[in-house]
């Protein structure tokens, strides 16, 4: 492919996401929807809604991006799009898309993978993070660490058995009452919480290996909501217990996952990696124990355009091509 601005398109799940990275030039423009409120009234993503939403959405999103790129769609070098994991119907709006432009703009168009995008994100930063080193990719549907030897070059280290990090978090907020998408409200509602009330265990973190489990966590909550919810500031304090049990959880594996493979910096991506006391603590537990600690801005953390469009953008430049059908992946590993 020749050198040049990747338009980048994210349509994987409630998020229509668009983007322009150029490999010589950065981020030019990155543009977002979020489709949550319309999922809010049914308490989750209605996948059929989404896809709908997407399709209404991803056309003015890329003309809006474009211009704040100031680029004439012509002046693309090539296109982007998340092509799986995902909801099939909302990832086949992307690849239509993506596919049926870079046909007409005779420019190459190339399918990512969802969490690589994740995973790459923190490159979207300056000072970024240079392989090898330990990525951690907590999002609504991983866990994983993942030793990246070079870009393209991904070793599973530890997966989780049951729920994500996110799903635990997102759960646990329903289970407490609180409305969708629960996550981000249950991080909020913790950091007024009272540290100490509730301590709930660190699962799997008493024997070896690099593999989280989180649904046992889940249990234990909802035990505590039960015998104490109706107790003044239960729900603050047990999102607090809950969620410096999964902080801490993630710390202990991530150091870990640091120890076995000699690698020196860790990055953190996925929905996640938005969590402050997360974010805190993790760059406290570096800064003491001699790793480096790589974020991406919280808004890059969540689904987004720019991370497909550098995903892509890299693939592209080292010569990677595909065929011109349309084809997705709604279930596919890293
Ligand atoms: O990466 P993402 O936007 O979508 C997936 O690919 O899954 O991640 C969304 C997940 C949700 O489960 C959400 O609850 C969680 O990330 N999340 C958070 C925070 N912000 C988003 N979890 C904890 N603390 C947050 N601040
Ligand atoms: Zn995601």
């Amino acid at each position: 492919a020749k050198p040049g601005p990747v338009l980048g398109i994210e349509t994987s799940c409630d998020e229509t996401g668009v983007a322009v990275y150029d490999c010589q030039r950065g981020l030019l423009a990155h543009e977002l929807y979020s489709q949550i409120r319309m999922h809010a009234d049914y308490g989750g993503v209605v996948p059929e809604l989404a896809s709908r939403d997407h399709v209404r959405k991803l056309l003015p999103l890329i003309r809006q991006t474009l211009r704040s790129a100031n680029l004439r769609m012509d002046e693309l070098a090539g296109i982007a799009y998340t092509a799986g994991p995902g909801l099939v119907g909302a990832l086949l709006v992307g690849a239509a898309c993506a596919r049926s432009l870079a046909f007409a703009l005779d420019i190459p168009a190339i399918g990512v993978h969802h969490m690589e995008g994740h995973l790459l994100a923190p490159l979207l930063e300056s000072d970024p993070p240079a392989p090898p080193f330990v990525a951690l990719l907590v999002s609504g549907g991983h866990s994983m660490l993942i030793e990246v030897a070079a870009i393209g070059k991904y070793h599973l280290l530890g997966d989780t058995l049951d729920d994500a990090a996110g799903e635990a978090f997102d759960k646990t907020a329903k289970m407490m009452g609180l409305p969708y998408p629960g996550g981000p409200l249950l991080a909020k509602l913790a950091e007024h919480g009272q540290a100490g009330r509730f301590k709930f265990s660190r699962p799997m973190t008493d024997r070896p290996g690099l593999d989280f489990s989180f649904s046992g966590l889940k249990t234990q909550v909802l035990l505590a909501w039960q015998a104490h919810g109706s107790t003044p500031n239960a729900q603050a304090d047990i999102a607090r217990g809950f969620q410096e049990a999964v902080v801490d959880t993630l710390l202990i594996k991530c150091r870990r996952a640091l120890a076995q493979t000699g690698a020196k910096s860790l990055v953190i991506a996925g929905g996640v990696g938005a969590n402050r006391q997360l974010r805190e603590q993790l760059y406290a537990a570096g800064e003491k124990e001699g790793f480096r600690v790589y974020f991406p801005r919280p808004e890059f953390c969540t689904d987004n355009g720019a991370m497909i469009a550098l995903a892509g953008a890299l693939r592209l430049q080292a010569g990677q091509t595909q065929g011109p059908e349309i084809s997705v992946r709604p279930r596919w590993d890293l």
